[in-house]
């Protein structure tokens, strides 16, 4: 996977992806921002945003960043910004997520929708994400993970080969993402139909600035 690469890949998909992922891929997106139980005031990064797709599920207390690679797909989202009237995004910026202008700690939460086997390199998007976000904030991702069953696995080991064309890894594996990444995942749950894909909510366990350590966490 290139960087190149994955533009081309998604300028392709830009028209005629939310026919093809939307509606499928919903509930996982849905699941994703029930769990972020997100408070008023809130700033919230969606790395990976695409057409917008999750962008109305937000609730409108909170100050919603999006970022992406695809200058196409993020055309699909503002067309979605404008027809539904997102009050509570406040911007939507082509950016690399595995290399992002936004300062150290700038927001509270930050999340990932199916982008984590598309990129170049997981983990310094993961190493990005934990940085941008607060110590002690929270990182969530949903993705399809190489499955374990043993068809399917072999069907995805069989298309690996083709991830350039296809815009993301099919043999992407959760046991190796977050050993490579360290992420301190505390909560991994399935989502979709047939549990197709996997929800993963994890603190960010870097130290603050200060050298301060993180507060303790308390999940819901
Ligand atoms: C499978 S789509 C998911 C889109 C959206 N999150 C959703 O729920 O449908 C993956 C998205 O990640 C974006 N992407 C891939 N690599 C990226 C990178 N390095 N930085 C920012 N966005 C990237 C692609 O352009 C594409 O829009």
């Amino acid at each position: 996977m290139d960087i190149r690469a994955i533009e081309r890949a998604y300028r392709r998909y830009a028209r005629f992806y939310d026919v093809c992922f939307g509606a499928v891929f919903q509930p996982g997106r849905r699941a994703v921002v029930e769990r972020m139980d997100c408070g008023p005031g809130e700033r919230i990064l969606e790395v990976g945003v695409g057409t917008g797709l999750s962008l109305p599920l937000y609730p409108q207390y909170v100050s919603v960043v999006g970022i992406d690679i695809s200058r196409h797909m993020l055309d699909q989202a503002h067309v979605r910004q404008a027809r539904c009237g997102l009050d509570n995004l406040a911007a939507l910026m082509v950016m690399d997520a595995e290399n992002m202008a936004f300062e150290d700690d700038s927001f509270d939460k930050v999340v990932a929708m199916y982008v984590a086997s598309v990129v170049p390199n997981p983990e310094r998007l993961v190493d990005e994400m934990r940085r941008v976000c607060k110590p002690g904030g929270q990182i969530f991702m949903v993705n399809h993970f190489h499955s374990r069953n043993p068809l399917l696995g072999g069907v995805e080991r069989l298309l690996a080969p083709l991830s350039k064309q296809l815009g993301f890894r099919p043999d992407f594996s959760l046991d190796r993402f977050l050993g490579a990444t360290g992420l301190d995942a505390w909560n991994i749950c399935p989502v979709n139909l047939f549990d197709f894909s996997t929800m993963v909510e994890a603190r960010n366990n870097k130290q603050s600035a200060a050298g301060i350590p993180v507060p303790a966490f308390a999940p819901s």
